[in-house]
């Protein structure tokens, strides 16, 4: 009888809860594994950003409902939209004007009403980018503090990209404001965005382990110390002060008694301890 009442309730579930599971991402619009082109390395990548209204920050859509991305604005240094050189980790300046869309929308961004969401194209094959959803999200995390008549923006971005160890695409990527400092800017300045861009070449973990269409399943996750990847100067300090200590002590331990027997000897003299308290004999 009980029995009975709880297969019914399984049977029942089953029907009623849809299954979660787990999918790739991201899926083209016919829900299959987008076809992918490896980028070359140093290939340019334009970043696109989703279109804002400027009133409520939120996303403007075409007529079919989609919603519109744009180029990246102009940056003056390069008379084009900022762009990334595939797997290149290096420093950009990108300098916009801060006309009066761009200045109230910085005000959404930074007050965070609305994400500034931009986004990165997986694959250098451009069809399957245009029929499929074949890019990953990029927000930019921009802080700073709103007031009447300017805002303080940070302009110092970490911009964080991780790809597949074994595939030129990209898993994800972030940028976020990483500095000590804002700068005040009012409608009408130009602003210097400074790009710090940061590849992360990443094995997959906690995956099935299996090689799928391009690269392997899994968590694409950091790897817990990052300056494995190589020494830092932190690192190096951090040696460098073990074996100062350890040379110290072993010097300290050989000559201490020594110099203190014959200070002891021959002048009199009553060692201190490290608390500069005579000792008690
Ligand atoms: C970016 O601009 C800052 C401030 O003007 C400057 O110090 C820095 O050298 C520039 N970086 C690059 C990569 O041009
Ligand atoms: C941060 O601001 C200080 C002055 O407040 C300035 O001396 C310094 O150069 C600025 N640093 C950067 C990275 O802009």
């Amino acid at each position: 009888m009980k029995f009975g009442f709880s297969l019914l309730i399984s049977i029942l579930c089953f029907f009623i809860i849809p299954e979660i599971s787990a999918e790739w991402f991201p899926l083209d619009s016919e829900q299959n594994i987008p076809t992918l082109k490896e980028f070359r390395k140093n290939q340019e990548l334009l970043v696109e950003c989703m279109n804002r209204e400027i009133d409520n920050g939120e996303h403007r859509q075409d007529a079919k409902g989609n919603i519109i991305f744009k180029p990246f604005p102009v940056c003056r240094e390069t008379g084009k939209p900022l762009s990334l050189k595939y797997g290149v980790s290096e420093d950009i300046n990108c300098t916009i004007p801060l006309t009066d869309e761009m200045y109230h929308l910085f005000q959404l961004y930074v007050h965070e009403d609305a994400p500034f969401s931009c986004r990165l194209p997986i694959s250098a094959e451009h069809d399957s980018v245009v029929n499929g959803n074949g890019y990953v999200p990029m927000d930019l995390n921009f802080r700073g503090v709103l007031s009447d008549s300017h805002t303080h923006i940070d302009t110092s971005m970490n911009l964080l990209i991780v790809k597949p160890n074994n595939f030129n695409s990209i898993i994800s990527s972030v940028g976020w404001s990483s500095s000590t400092n804002t700068t005040r800017y009012v409608i009408g300045d130009y602003m210097t965005l400074q790009f710090a861009v940061r590849w992360l070449d990443v094995e997959s973990q906690r995956g099935s382990g299996h090689h799928f269409k391009y690269y392997n399943d899994g968590f694409y996750s950091l790897p817990k110390n990052i300056n494995d990847q190589g020494i830092t100067a932190s690192q190096l300090l951090f040696y460098a002060l073990i074996t100062v200590l350890f040379t110290g002590a072993g010097v300290y331990a050989v000559l201490y008694a020594r110099f203190n027997k014959r200070l002891i000897r021959d002048l009199g003299f009553k060692p201190v301890n490290d608390f500069g308290v005579a000792k008690k004999d």
